[in-house]
């Protein structure tokens, strides 16, 4: 324990100071910079090789730290109250524009807020006592990191430290939920929070149209996406493919076949999700073939990223 507390000590002094720090969430790793320090916050992009238009999620130790620099209304405050910390990310007005650098929001007058719940993130954030932007730390475009080895395969020499707190057990990224304009709430990026419990709290909340303006600056076509092409909802293995499978009937004839969820349980898959399809990527096939995945709670997440990492390569690519 005392080795944990003086490696959280030493990665709030190196955040601090405006180093490099890649750190567990319960959904995916993130590469944490200190949010007021513009050449930290510079540093995660070239990093990333992420496009400086996608701003990055400002994390926070409580709600009560948030508010300092964020406008929570009376929605925000309910589902602050309720989910978190957790896996709920909220775009709001950014109401002390000097709490965070402007390369990290990318200019916008909204800033993107959470408190995540692993207590190794959790802790960091106290020590540091500042908010701390964390993308996911994974190279712009790529699989988001699940594991602290993902982590160093995908930008290690870029980092001051790495602190490992085993698999994230989530599995994908926070549920990005925009309530920076009064009369309507809209669900950026759907993710590790299900909707349904969103909206329990809240009410129904807006569906973007796939024809709207982009409302999330990373919510641009491909991403997440494997170097092999994606073949969705396949009911048949073709040869030299790899299966991603669910349920207990996995298709027949893969060369290599791993399965999100042996029982069909989505929170399992959700889990499980980056770091079999980091494996499978690996291996010397066509293709991935992925099984069909029910849309219903972590399945609208899984069926998001499934679908942006099968666009083909040459598309607009995000971070
Ligand atoms: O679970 C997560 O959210 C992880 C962990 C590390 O916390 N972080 C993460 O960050 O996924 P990133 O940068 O990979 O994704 C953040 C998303 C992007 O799609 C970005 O465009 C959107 O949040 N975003 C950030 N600020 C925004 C803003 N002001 N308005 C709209 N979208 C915003
Ligand atoms: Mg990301």
């Amino acid at each position: 324990m005392t080795g944990a507390r003086s490696e959280i000590e030493r990665a709030a002094e190196l955040l601090l100071k405006g180093g490099l720090v890649a750190f567990p969430t319960e959904t995916v790793y993130g590469l944490g910079a200190l949010a007021c320090n513009d050449k930290a916050i510079g540093r995660v992009y070239v990093a990333k090789g992420r496009p400086g238009h996608n701003p990055l999620i400002a994390h926070v130790a409580s709600r009560a730290d948030a508010a300092v620099f964020a406008d929570l209304d009376q929605r925000a405050t309910a589902l602050a109250e309720r989910f978190w910390p957790g896996p709920l990310t909220l775009v709001l007005p950014l109401k002390v524009p000097a709490a965070v650098s402007p390369v990290m929001t990318a200019g916008l007058a909204t800033v993107a807020v959470r408190v995540p719940a692993h207590p190794m993130a959790r802790a960091l954030l106290e020590a540091v006592e500042l908010p701390v932007a964390a993308p996911s730390a994974n190279r712009s475009g790529g699989i988001s990191p699940t594991t602290a080895g993902h982590v160093v395969d995908e930008l290690g020499d870029a980092l001051d430290m790495v602190l490992d707190g085993g698999p994230c057990p989530v599995g994908i990224e926070s549920t990005v939920v925009d309530l920076s304009a009064p009369d309507v709430a809209h669900i950026l990026r759907p993710g590790g929070l299900d909707r349904t419990v969103i909206e329990a709290c809240v009410g129904p909340i807006a569906a973007t149209a796939a024809n709207a303006p982009l409302r999330g600056p990373g919510m641009l076509a491909r991403h997440y996406a494997p170097s092999h092409p994606l073949r969705l909802n396949a009911t048949r293995v073709r040869p030299g493919e790899a299966l991603l499978a669910f349920g207990p009937r996995p298709l027949e004839g893969a060369a290599h076949m791993l399965n999100l969820s042996p029982s069909g349980d989505l929170d399992e898959a959700a889990r499980n999700l980056y770091a079999m399809l980091r494996d499978l990527d690996q291996r010397p096939v066509r293709a991935i073939a992925v099984m069909p995945i029910p849309a219903r709670g972590l399945g609208e997440a899984i069926a998001d990223r499934l679908g942006r990492g099968a666009v083909p390569a040459g598309s607009a690519s995000a971070a």
